[in-house]
């Protein structure tokens, strides 16, 4: 749907930026800014700052930024369409019915196709496997032990006998060669043309929390390799960003999160009435990943394989859980291979009962750990103490370090003050962990010239925002094309325009681009720490040197791309010219 941009705009106006992330994240107003921890990556002290006056908001830390529409867009993975109709809603504006008219289809982005088509793709799975030619596919799952219900629930399918059939019936339904092929759908075969690569497999549809397909995992029927074929990742599908089963999993209200390795698995434990269990999709579990649980949970239970593999991989999973502020426990699989498999051979009660014995995740590291040291041995006995001491020292936090400390004592009995006594001398050496240092934007790092130049240009355009009244003394020194950078120019142009018919609304800027890049850096743009300067001469000068560079900047570029253009050049004679005016003049912030 396309919605006109008065109407985008009066959205917009109508839902307080303030008021839209309070309901996601916890503000605090400090200054001119609302500030928060930030929900698109880890932290513990805030750096996300929400500002009322330009309705936008930025992270210091990771760089997201953008007006209302990025957020809601970045925090619930809508697309614009989207976003629009949700603000509309809450701020209730009345959106026309669509109509989808040709024209009006073509400008439909890009995201929300890729969505209907995988969309389509789903429907026609679905409805293969309860046709004839699937039934082998459903009796697969049905040996499997998944119920009718189950299936229908996860939207399971199956692919067809050959590669034709989903491309046949998504061409018959309007969908490009292109955007079939971009969705993983179906590539180029030199003999049979476009074929989809889903054939003769059970096909499980991967959907984000919004109930959206987004992607497929593809599974043989069988032994076969590749035993799962994923969707590639495309605009819609972000492996590292989205869970398995999470669409039903975040509202479960169980207290807890069951994170295990495979699709199967949470199928399995759904259907056993465990409806909190996710799973990566196909991948490692990621720090983004653990950010996204910890909108749900604060407590991850892994259910990963009880073979070297899991293990390892549930290892690495503790480590990224850690780092996110969530606390991880692991539950005991032996002597199954996985979830699916435990679940079927014990039932549901017997698995409540390895939830409720679910080990304490430093526990399970050192007992892990112990596997690799004989405790006979008085000289690997040491060093396996040694290495406790050394995990010990990474609780950054005292008392945390001292209830494990004493914990992990009394279970292999070590003496309480010997540990303790090989923890300070570990810390001695080598300090106690302390979280590493994120460089902020605020520090200045060496950059590259064109960086720099970046950055200046940044410097005017964040000043001119927060102190509209500079403009139209500016105004005169410079103009739109002196920002060398494409997106800045268009940015400064809108800004300018604006200014000059009297309105001041930055936040409408960042709905002039469609791409949430180009919105996070116009937000950047707004938001560039700005010098503190404490009196007027210092700032008047600052600001000086500032335009100086812009512009001069701007006349270096132009006339290193002269050419035989005889309007550039005289271009150019009038930069210089405006160039060494503006050495000589003082602008005064009085
Ligand atoms: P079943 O064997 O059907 O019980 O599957 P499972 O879901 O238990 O899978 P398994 O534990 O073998 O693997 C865990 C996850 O890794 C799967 O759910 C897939 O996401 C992924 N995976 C497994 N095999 C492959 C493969 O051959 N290729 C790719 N790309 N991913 C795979
Ligand atoms: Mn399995």
């Amino acid at each position: 749907m396309y919605y006109p941009e008065e109407l985008v705009e009066e959205v917009r106006v109508r839902n307080d930026i303030v008021d839209v992330v309070s309901g996601y994240v916890r503000l605090q107003k400090k200054g001119a800014n609302h500030w928060g921890c930030c929900p698109f990556h880890n932290e513990k002290t805030p750096s996300f700052a929400v500002n009322g006056a330009k309705q936008m908001y930025h992270c210091f830390g990771c760089g997201a930024g953008g007006n209302v529409y990025t957020f809601v867009m970045n925090y619930e993975n809508y697309t614009f369409p989207e976003a629009v109709k949700m603000l509309a809603a809450r701020a209730g504006v009345s959106l026309p019915e669509a109509e989808y008219d040709e024209e009006q289809k073509q400008r439909q982005n890009h995201r929300q196709q890729l969505l209907d088509v995988n969309r389509e793709a789903a429907t026609f799975f679905y409805y293969q496997l309860r046709s004839p030619q699937g039934q082998v596919g459903y009796r697969y799952l049905a040996d499997r032990e998944l119920s009718d219900e189950t299936m229908r629930k996860f939207g399971l399918g199956y692919a067809g006998r050959s590669g034709a059939g989903l491309i046949r019936h998504l061409k018959q339904k309007g969908f490009e060669d292109r955007l079939i092929i971009e969705a993983g759908l179906g590539s180029h075969n030199e003999r049979t043309g476009l074929v989809s690569p889903f054939w003769n497999r059970v096909m499980y549809p991967i959907q984000d929390i919004h109930n959206r397909v987004i992607g497929f995992g593809g599974r043989v029927m069988g032994e076969g390799e590749p035993k799962y074929l994923n969707s590639q990742e495309t605009p819609v599908f972000d492996k590292r960003r989205n869970l398995y089963g999470l669409n039903f999993a975040r509202t479960a209200r169980s207290g807890n999160i069951i994170l295990c390795e495979g699709y199967m698995d949470v199928i399995a434990l759904h259907q056993a009435g465990f409806t909190q269990a996710v799973a990566s999709l196909g991948t490692a579990f990621t720090a983004e990943q653990a950010v996204l649980l910890k909108r749900y949970t604060d407590k991850v239970l892994l259910a990963y394989d009880s073979d070297g593999a899991g293990v390892k991989a549930a290892l690495r999973g503790i480590g990224i859980l850690r780092e996110a502020g969530l606390s991880g426990k692991i539950i005991n699989m032996q002597p199954c291979k996985d979830p699916d498999e435990f679940i079927k051979k014990n039932g549901r009660d017997a698995f409540q009962e390895r939830i409720d014995q679910a080990e304490n995740s430093f526990f399970f590291e050192i007992r892990m750990l112990e596997r690799g040291f004989d405790l006979k041995d008085p000289e690997s006995k040491t060093l396996f103490y040694r290495e406790i001491a050394k995990k010990l020292c990474s609780f950054s936090v005292d008392v945390e370090r001292e209830n494990y400390l004493e914990a992990v004592a009394d279970k292999y009995h070590i003496g309480f003050e010997n540990l303790r006594r090989l923890v300070g001398s570990y810390a001695m050496q080598t300090g106690v962990d302390k979280p590493p240092e994120r460089p902020r934007s605020g520090v200045r790092q060496k950059n590259s010239p064109q960086e720099n130049s970046r950055r200046t240009q940044r410097l005017l355009l964040t000043w001119i925002v927060d102190d509209p009244a500079l403009y139209p003394r500016i105004a005169r020194y410079v103009a739109a094309e002196d920002f060398t950078e494409e997106l800045y120019r268009q940015v400064a142009e809108r800004l300018f325009r604006d200014l000059e018919a009297g309105r001041y609304q930055p936040a409408a800027i960042v709905s002039m681009f469609q791409d949430e890049e180009e919105q996070r850096q116009v937000a950047e743009i707004f938001n560039t720490n700005l010098p503190r300067l404490e009196t007027r001469q210092e700032r008047e000068k600052a600001l000086h040197d500032i335009l100086y560079a812009v512009k001069k900047n701007s006349y270096e570029h132009l006339t290193a791309s002269l050419g035989s253009d005889v309007t550039a050049l005289s271009r150019a004679v009038a930069g210089k010219k405006a160039l060494e005016e503006l050495a000589k003049t003082h602008i005064s912030l009085e």
